[in-house]
């Protein structure tokens, strides 16, 4: 079978994009968010499929009927391929920047959780994925991959503008829980805590130690509703789509030189914001 060729970016309202995501853009835009819709937004790579898990189990349990039949993806849906979802709330996701984001969302004053992650080991996890994705443009080698990272050249525009776009977006509206993977890592219960406070939920004692299990790396690895077996798309013998779900990989993959380069490029592109990301715990 001859595979399909890779797409190519371009820009759409100043973010570049593949066709993938803006096919249906006036539909998207034109969203009718309900007031009890929660979204999770992430810059691609950052914890997305995690987040998504551990949302649906605090609203929805760990049933074994729903937890076995259904994929994440199909619980948690990307927005731009939305069709219709039966459960309430209904539980969203998107990588949308924040001013691509449909304005019934903050109309009805949906809540919404931002989910950061530190941007060396995001590049690093955004190349695998780009390796084994073939909806997503050819990633080159590392040093080129590299370089389009820190040009904003990806899918879903620039890591720097999206991170800091929504973290100024919290200062004013207050229903935008910001979370960071490496909080998620250092400390999953207490994130876990967090969520479920921001979301007005009280899950019990045994309740949050049955998704903390569930939603360890091991246990969404080994989980074919999370672990992208099961998707055409992805080949996972080019890599696994639960990859090593760690917060320092980077330092495997930057050389010395990469290193200097993405410091001293980081303070210009993020002088005007206060985020700050850890790249060790
Ligand atoms: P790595 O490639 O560094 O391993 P997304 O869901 O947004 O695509 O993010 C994928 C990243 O989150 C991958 O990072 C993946 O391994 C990591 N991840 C997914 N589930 C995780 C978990 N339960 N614990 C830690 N990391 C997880």
């Amino acid at each position: 079978m001859e595979a399909c060729p890779r797409p190519e970016l371009f820009d759409f309202c100043g973010v570049s994009m593949t066709s993938y995501f803006t096919k249906n853009w006036e539909k998207v835009q034109a969203f009718q968010a309900r007031p009890d819709d929660i979204v999770i937004v992430t810059y691609p790579k950052s914890g997305t499929t995690w987040v998504c898990y551990i949302l649906d189990l605090l609203y929805f349990g760990c049933s074994q009927e729903r937890d076995a039949s259904l994929y994440l993806h199909e619980r948690v849906p990307f927005l731009e391929l939305l069709e219709k979802l039966p459960t309430s709330p209904r539980l969203i996701k998107t990588h949308l920047p924040v001013q691509l984001l449909p304005k019934s969302f903050w109309e009805q004053k949906c809540r919404v959780v931002y989910v950061g992650r530190n941007p060396k080991d995001n590049a690093v996890s955004y190349f695998h994925f780009d390796r084994m994705n073939s909806l997503q443009p050819e990633p080159g080698d590392w040093n080129s991959f590299f370089h389009r990272f820190l040009d904003g050249n990806m899918v879903f525009g620039s890591w720097y503008d999206h991170v800091s776009g929504w973290w100024e977006k919290k200062q004013s509206y207050s229903n935008l829980l910001y979370l960071f993977y490496e909080d998620l890592v250092e400390d999953t219960g207490r994130e876990l805590g967090r969520l479920a406070s921001f979301l007005g939920l009280a899950p019990s004692a045994e309740d949050r130690q049955q998704i903390r299990e569930k939603v360890h790396f091991d246990s969404m690895k080994n989980n074919p509703m999370t672990n992208g077996s099961t998707d055409h798309i992805l080949d996972l013998s080019v890599s696994p789509f639960m990859r090593k779900g760690k917060v320092g990989d980077w330092k495997n993959h930057f050389t010395v030189a990469q290193n200097e380069v993405f410091e001293e490029h980081y303070l210009l592109k993020m002088k005007n914001s206060t985020v700050a990301f850890r790249t060790a715990l």
